[in-house]
């Protein structure tokens, strides 16, 4: 048995309890002034103030690390990502800087489309190569959990490919990985108006290779004008559910569609962007309890206007944050930029941004019962910050303030 004690934790940031938190909830990041955590191989054993913790233990018997004068969280809880993909559009950056828009451009046959022709030329060693850097690079920000989405590929063999890159990096890399079936992603030119029968191979086709094979957890989609609307969204969604799938859409991003209450009616676990969301939309989420995952540096990367989090809050939301790595609309996966965006711009509390960057985004990738949180029995996933408390993480701004990563109770990262 490996025990390892991490003490004296200036804050001990634990976002324990309920899950996911909504509304004024998110404002408790469950903070213990000179806290302690012990953890027994993989997982947490206990957690409280240093002398709580040491009550009971045979301090020879573990591995110490002293945390004075810093700051120890939960793993963080990276929810939604496209990390799998080939190729870069470093071009459609530019291009958007001079004025162009997303949605142009991917009218144009860029965008999307142009990353899955990148993305159906790689083998699957060449995306897991690929994935693995990605990941490497996130947990040097302390995400020890990821969402990743397919929908690079748009056709069977390749949507399977991206998925089981995934699968591979789960069994090797570290960081614990959360896969989503994105198939309706985009609409290729030969399906342009033909968008239903684009998803109904989705749903005969590939969903049940996809669901055969264990390769996804969630469904999800791009419901947007000029892509797949409302209506089509719908019946995708109501058919993976039935094929046992948990839902995710990405919901009123560019315009205001009625997607985060095509969420609330269709019993998504989280609708994500929501830069447009409605009024109606954001209280039917809460009502329903669907998990609003914000994507702020997205939104910062494309000159949209970002997303009502603080309204969406006071009106009993839970919200996520999340990054949206990915090589069009949001090439970052920096978590102090998403920070920065959520205290700066959002008007959120660095609490309630911890709480959407840990718990919460453990809830809307259906972990909350394992990661997100410190407490015992979950598993043994912490970061170390270089300063005594989270109020440093904005203030300090764009800065990585992580110097050591615990995943499963072992460091993965030193800095
Ligand atoms: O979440 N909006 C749709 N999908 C991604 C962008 C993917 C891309 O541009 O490659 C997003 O922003
Ligand atoms: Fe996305």
């Amino acid at each position: 048995m490996n025990k390892c004690l991490i003490r004296h934790a200036s804050e001990l940031v634990t976002c324990r309890g309920k899950a996911p938190r909504r509304g004024g909830e998110m404002n408790d990041a469950g903070i213990i002034k000179d806290g302690a955590v012990l953890m027994c191989d993989d997982k947490i054993e206990a957690v409280g103030t240093t002398s709580q913790v040491e009550a009971g233990i045979n301090l020879e018997e573990c591995q110490i690390i002293e945390a004075q004068g810093r700051t120890v969280l939960p793993g963080f809880v990276d929810s939604h990502t496209h990390f799998i993909f080939g190729g870069f559009r470093a071009d459609e950056f530019a291009w958007r800087m001079k004025g162009d828009s997303y949605m142009s451009i991917m009218e144009r046959g860029g965008g999307i489309n142009a990353t899955v022709t990148a993305t159906r030329q790689a083998s699957q060693e060449e995306l897991a190569a690929l994935g693995r850097e990605r990941l490497d690079a996130m947990l040097e920000f302390g995400v020890t959990t990821v969402e990743g989405k397919s929908g690079y590929g748009l056709d069977c063999e390749t949507e399977l490919r991206q998925l089981r890159a995934m699968k591979q990096l789960n069994e090797t890399h570290p960081i614990d990985i959360v896969p989503t079936f994105l198939g309706p992603h985009s609409v290729l030119p030969e399906y342009k108006g033909r968008q239903r029968e684009f998803l109904d191979k989705q749903i005969t086709e590939v969903l049940p290779l996809v669901k055969a094979e264990n390769l996804a957890e969630f469904a999800d989609i791009f419901c947007e004008d000029n892509v797949f609307s409302v209506e089509d969204s719908r019946y995708y969604l109501n058919r993976a559910k039935e094929m046992g799938f948990k839902l995710k859409l990405h919901a009123d991003e560019m315009v205001p569609l009625g997607g985060a209450e095509l969420a609330a009616e269709v019993g998504a676990v989280s609708a994500d962007h929501l830069l447009q969301a409605s009024d109606e939309g954001i209280r039917r989420m809460a009502e329903k309890g669907v998990i609003s995952t914000l994507l702020p540096a997205t939104a910062f990367c494309l000159k949209e206007p970002f997303a009502r989090g603080r309204k969406m809050i006071d009106e009993g939301c839970a919200v996520a944050i999340a990054s949206d790595l990915n090589p069009g609309s949001c090439f970052t996966n920096s978590i102090p930029l998403l920070i920065a965006l959520g205290c700066i711009y959002m008007q959120l509390s660095i609490e309630e941004v911890i709480t959407a960057l840990t718990i919460n985004g453990a809830a809307a990738v259906g972990r909350a019962d394992t990661v997100g949180s410190l407490e015992p029995g979950k598993k043994a996933d912490a970061v170390i910050l270089k300063y005594p408390s989270i109020q440093y993480l904005p203030y300090h701004t764009g800065i990585n303030l992580v110097q050591t990563v615990l995943k499963n109770g072992k460091v993965v990262y030193q800095k």
